[in-house]
């Protein structure tokens, strides 16, 4: 299995749940991953996974809230490995408590547009000139069921956060597809990862389950899957979608 053989691919958060699927099925495909959270004992048990499976992979740290981090991390990943080929802008979260939009604080506000659609823009920011320069590149965004409809769990900073990467990734797919960059966007429902096994109760776990035509929830390799077809040549002539990996919960 080589469809990313000899690329060289950054997962963002890929010390854990989603980002570690990827980096491992990318990996596992060929690429040489550059592996990032800020968590370096987990990050080292991704790489140990990694290498012990006989792919090729080194870690990095940055905070993606912070530009001059971010760009510290690019130069060791170039001095590493050379230019990306894939990035992964995967780091975020839900930092807000769910519930009436007056109770929201401005730094819950803050947090979750800062560490999702903030990040998100530093960290293209960072390495789209070199794809430009290189005239190759393939970006992939992550965002959430929650920017598709209004649900009680998912905060309403969460969502419009993430409905910001969607239509960043959108304007910026119209501005890099002749420099031959593409950039595409996941929209994944609620994923089983180590972190929202424990987080959602059993009885909701079900609830969510029956909620979902394909009855499961999903996993962070069912996110995996549709990077690795969004990042390889079999999407070719793919670009400024929104790709919803949601089980049929979500129809648009
Ligand atoms: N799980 C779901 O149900 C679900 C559904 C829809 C969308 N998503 C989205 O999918 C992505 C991954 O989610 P996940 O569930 O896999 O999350 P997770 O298990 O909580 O992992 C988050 C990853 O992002 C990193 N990260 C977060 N903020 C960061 C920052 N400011 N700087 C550097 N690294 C940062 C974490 O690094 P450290 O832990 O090392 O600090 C970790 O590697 C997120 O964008 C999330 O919003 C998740």
């Amino acid at each position: 299995m080589d469809r990313l053989k000899d690329k060289i691919a950054l997962v963002t958060g890929s010390s854990r749940g989603i980002g570690a699927a990827i980096a491992a099925l990318f990996a596992c495909e060929g690429a040489k991953v550059a592996l990032h959270g800020r968590d370096v004992h987990a990050l080292s048990e991704v790489l140990a996974d990694i290498v012990q499976a006989g792919g090729q992979a080194i870690d990095v740290t940055a905070d993606v809230t912070k530009f001059g981090e971010i760009e510290a991390m690019r130069c060791r990943i170039e001095r590493e490995f050379g230019p990306i080929d894939i990035l992964v802008a995967n780091a975020g979260g839900s930092f807000t408590t769910p519930g009436p939009l007056e109770q929201t604080s401005e730094d819950e506000w803050r947090a979750s547009i800062e560490g999702n659609l903030t990040a998100t823009f530093l960290t293209i920011k960072s390495f789209l000139p070199r794809m430009k320069e290189r005239r190759t590149g393939n970006i992939i965004t992550i965002s959430s069921a929650a920017a598709h409809r209004p649900y009680p769990m998912a905060p309403i900073a969460y969502g419009a956060a993430k409905a910001g990467i969607e239509i960043l990734t959108q304007d910026l797919a119209g501005q890099v597809g002749p420099y031959g960059i593409r950039a595409n966007c996941i929209a994944p429902e609620t994923i089983l990862t180590e972190r929202n096994r424990q987080r959602i109760p059993s009885a909701q776990q079900q609830d969510l389950i029956d909620w979902h035509p394909i009855r499961r929830l999903g996993t962070p390799e069912d996110v995996a899957h549709a990077a690795l077809y969004l990042a390889s040549a079999d999407a070719a002539w793919i670009a400024g979608i929104v790709l919803d990996v949601a089980g049929g919960a979500v129809m648009v």
